[in-house]
This record gives structure tokens, C-alpha cells and sequence, in this order.
């Protein structure tokens, strides 16, 4: 039947505080846990014995490590597909890395695909958090399986806070909600499901959409809020559903950062649309609503609900008109620019879909050879009928436009013929980011500068069951 709505409270994961020169240690581990009142407990896997795994609370500025055992059973109990890259058949069944996704580290430390290890083994990440404070998240990144890692449960919330983000007055403590959103499919019993091809020797689907969506690992909870300001942290931790968050009474609300931190100035909104690895730091003002309730919706749909108290309070919370000093990057900072394709191809036999990047799969030699702390352009032509979540590692980046063009002329003759004004990114996205939404039909130009450090890391598109089958690549930054 169906499960009631808004019985459980808001699930808010556990806080990890790094200690300097202490070594934090986390464990992936089958977990079992509760979504909802009437649900059995579900069996997952997480980090630190919670899904979402905990909160980690960092400092700009103060370094430490990170410790990630991996205990997870040596069996999958999800659909591994051996003829995808890296899950052959040869390979051990169940492989684990963390990836830190929007940090910038060093590339022994950033979960780079083929540096998995198995059950039994750990591996040890130093984390500098020299950046700005940001909403970041680690999630698991292991080359051919992290589809179903992910969906498994093998992600959490990294908050990196600054002096600068701390000094504006912004909503905290109680008034600070992580929302982690996650679609999943459950069994009746409450057991995870994930679809499959039908074919046993191949069963990779290239998208994957639950008729659920955990927030914080509840369906459809309700969080208990006071008549006044509240900081949202969202993130969409879902495989391939991209959400269209509003309220359901329509109320404006302001984001106020994105995927790298803060924007320039709060920017007032009534939705906002979210693919998957994206989030956005919403100020939303609950104090006209006391004693009411109102939903956060997907569409039509319902998220969760908040439910106002009826008290008096006192907010001294501050919604500033500037936030941070943000320069727009122009197109003449970059000293390089790169025409890269995202295709699809739906008529190969081997596999009944194949989305790659620039015509090349992960084991091609590496085409993006970037030089250390230069700044290129990136003009992602999406040559697919689907909007591509596009996330580069290492770097943070800005959206310069998206333009419409010709794609049957591009497809046929190579030559970008443009149909239609160039699009600047609105408001919301117009801060640092780290994912790009590349819609079909357009050429989207980012630009980023590729500072920190060298080696060789990945980019990706960010619906879970492309980047697993070859939508992945890496580039390689040279000092
Ligand atoms: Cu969140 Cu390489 O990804
Ligand atoms: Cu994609």
C-alpha cells in the first residue's frame, strides 16, 4: 500500500569534527536501516554505519586525513555488470575508493576511479580544504560499480566553512538542514531494488529512476521548523533523476550558493532544477507560515514537509545583499579553448546504448592535457537528445553562456553553425561551480583554471549509469 506521508521526523546525519593531527577514521559497512515508520529496516551500504554517511565539518584552512576502511561484503547485492569497463569478470566483485567531489587535492587523494581497493583493505586521504567554503560530497567512485555503490548508500555530506561565510550571520546550527535527495526503487519488503537489462550476461540500464525519493534516508519525512529563517544544503545525490524543487504554496525562497560556495548576491527564486551531483544552498523564511505546514515538491510531487511551531521567536539570522567578491570570468582569461562532444550512440550491437565524450572511452589515451595553473575554455557540444550533468575533478569552473546550433550541420560536416543568441547562465549559476547542466541542442562554454596540483584526474558526466559506461575520461594536468 501506500506509505504515509510525513510520519517521520527529517533525518539529520551524524557530525564528524576532524581533530588536527588526528586521523579520522570512517568504515564502509552493510548497514541496516529504517526509511520509514512501516517499512522493515533496509539493508545498505554506508559509510560510518549511517545513510547519508555523516556530516564531515571542515575548516578552510585546517588540514587532516581520512581514513576510509573498507568492510563491505565481499558479494555484491546489486546487478554487477561484467562487461562494463573495469567489472570484468576477473576483477574482485566488490571495490570501494571515495571520491571527495568539488575538492581540490592532491590526485593520490581524490578517489581516482582505478584506485579501488576490496573488503579488508583501507586507504588513507589527506584533505588540505584549501578552498572556500563550499557544500561538498564524498561519495563512492570505484571504475565500473559505483553506480551501485551510490545507490547502495556509499555517499555523505562534506561542509567546508570559512571565516568570511561564517561572518555574514547566515542561518546555523538548528536553522541549518542538510537535504540529501536520492531516488531509489524498493521491494515491497523495503529491499533495494535495481533494474536490470533482462540480460543476465549484460545488465547495465543507461538510466535508473525510483519511485521514491529518500531525503536523508526518509520517505517523505517532516521536519519540525520555527517561524524563521532556514539555511538549506541540497544536494542531489541521485543517479539519474534531476529534481524541480519549489514549495508547494509557490513561495519564493533565495539561493544563495551552488556547487563551490557562495554566490556573488542572493538570488530570488521560485524553483530551481538540480541534476544529479549538483547542490544548491537555499535561505528560505518560514516566519509568515507559524503554526502552518508546507511541502518541498519535486514538480507535483511531494518531497517533505515542514511543519511550522506556533512560538515566538527572535531571528537573528542575516539574509545579506552581497555575499562574496565574485569577478565573472571572461572568455579572453582562457589561453586555450576545447571543442568536446557528448555523444550517443543507440545503434551498436555490442551494448544497446553507448554515451561517450568527445568520440573516446576511458582507456583511450588522454586527449585534455591541461598545464598547471593555466585556464582553458570548454565548449561542451551535446550532440545527444538528453541534458548531461558535466562534473570535472580537481578544478572549480564558471558557465560563460549556452548557445543553440545546429547539430544534424555539426554531426555531418564538423562546422558549428549557431541558431540563436548565446544564453547567459541565470542567477543561480552564476557562482563557482564544479557540474554543468549541458542541455541538448546547445554548446555550453565553461571556463576553468586548472591550479593545485598535477597529475591526472577524471571528468565525467554525472548520471551515474553514463559515467559507468564510458562517459568518463580522464585528463591530465601537467606542471
Ligand atoms: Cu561526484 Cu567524479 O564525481
Ligand atoms: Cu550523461
Amino acid at each position: 500500500g501506500k506509505l504515509a506521508p510525513f510520519v517521520d521526523p527529517l533525518p539529520i546525519p551524524p557530525t564528524l569534527r576532524p581533530v588536527a593531527g588526528k586521523v579520522l577514521d570512517v568504515r564502509m559497512a552493510q548497514t541496516a536501516q529504517k526509511l520509514h515508520r512501516d517499512l522493515p529496516p533496509t539493508e545498505l551500504w554506508t559509510y560510518g554505519g549511517h545513510y547519508p554517511g555523516p556530516t564531515i565539518e571542515a575548516r578552510t584552512g585546517q588540514a587532516f586525513d581520512v581514513r576510509w576502511n573498507n568492510a563491505l561484503p565481499t558479494k555484491h547485492f546489486l546487478p554487477v555488470d561484467h562487461a562494463i569497463c573495469g567489472a570484468e569478470a576477473d576483477q574482485p566483485e566488490v571495490r570501494a575508493i571515495v571520491h571527495l567531489h568539488g575538492a581540490k587535492v592532491p590526485r593520490k587523494d581524490d578517489g581516482y576511479p582505478e584506485d579501488w581497493y576490496v573488503p579488508g583493505k583501507s586507504r588513507q586521504h589527506h584533505y588540505p580544504n584549501a578552498q572556500d567554503a563550499a557544500t561538498l560530497w564524498y561519495h563512492d567512485h570505484a571504475m565500473g560499480i559505483n553506480r551501485l555503490n551510490m545507490y547502495a548508500g556509499l555517499m555523505g555530506l562534506y561542509l567546508l566553512r570559512d571565516d568570511h561565510e561564517l561572518s555574514l550571520g547566515l542561518p546555523s546550527g538548528e536553522q541549518e538542514l542538510p537535504l540529501v535527495l536520492a531516488d531509489r526503487l524498493l521491494h515491497t519488503d523495503g529491499r533495494l531494488y535495481y533494474p536490470d537489462s533482462g540480460d543476465a550476461s549484460a545488465p547495465w540500464v543507461p538510466e535508473v529512476f525510483g519511485n521514491l525519493t529518500l531525503v536523508n534516508g526518509a520517505i517523505l519525512p517532516r521536519a519540525d521548523v520555527q517561524p524563521r529563517r532556514y539555511r538549506l544544503r541540497v544536494l542531489n545525490a541521485a543517479n539519474g533523476r534531476f529534481y524541480h524543487l519549489r514549495f508547494k504554496d509557490g513561495r519564493p525562497f533565495h539561493a544563495i550558493g551552488s556547487d563551490q560556495g557562495l554566490l556573488a548576491a542572493p538570488a530570488k527564486v521560485t524553483s530551481i532544477f538540480l541534476a544529479p551531483g549538483e547542490r544548491a544552498d537555499l535561505v528560505v523564511d518560514f516566519a509568515a507560515l507559524r503554526g502552518g505546514t508546507v511541502e518541498l515538491m519535486n514538480d507535483a510531487l511531494p518531497l517533505m514537509r515542514f511543519a511550522v511551531g506556533q512560538g515566538n521567536v527572535r531571528d537573528d539570522s542575516r539574509l545579506p545583499d552581497v555575499l562574496r567578491d565574485l569577478p565573472r570570468v571572461t572568455e579572453a582569461s582562457a589561453s586555450k579553448s576545447r571543442e568536446l562532444t557528448l555523444d550517443e550512440y543507440s545503434d551498436c550491437v555490442a551494448t544497446p546504448m553507448l554515451m561517450l565524450l568527445n568520440g573516446k572511452r576511458w582507456h583511450d589515451p588522454v586527449t585534455e592535457t591541461v598545464k598547471l595553473g593555466s585556464t582553458e575554455m570548454w565548449s561542451l557540444v551535446n550532440l545527444t537528445e538528453d541534458t548531461h550533468p558535466i562534473h570535472l575533478h580537481l578544478v572549480r569552473f564558471q558557465i560563460l553562456d549556452r548557445r543553440p546550433y545546429d547539430v544534424d550541420e555539426y554531426m555531418e560536416k564538423k562546422t558549428l553553425r549557431y541558431v540563436g543568441p548565446a544564453q547567459e547562465p541565470p542567477a543561480h549559476e552564476r557562482g563557482w561551480k564544479d557540474v554543468v547542466q549541458a542541455y541538448p541542442g546547445m554548446v555550453t562554454r565553461i571556463v576553468a583554471t586548472f591550479d593545485g596540483y598535477a597529475g591526472r584526474y577524471a571528468w565525467h558526466c554525472h548520471l551515474a549509469e553514463h559515467e559507468a559506461n564510458e562517459m568518463m575520461r580522464p585528463f591530465e594536468v601537467v606542471g
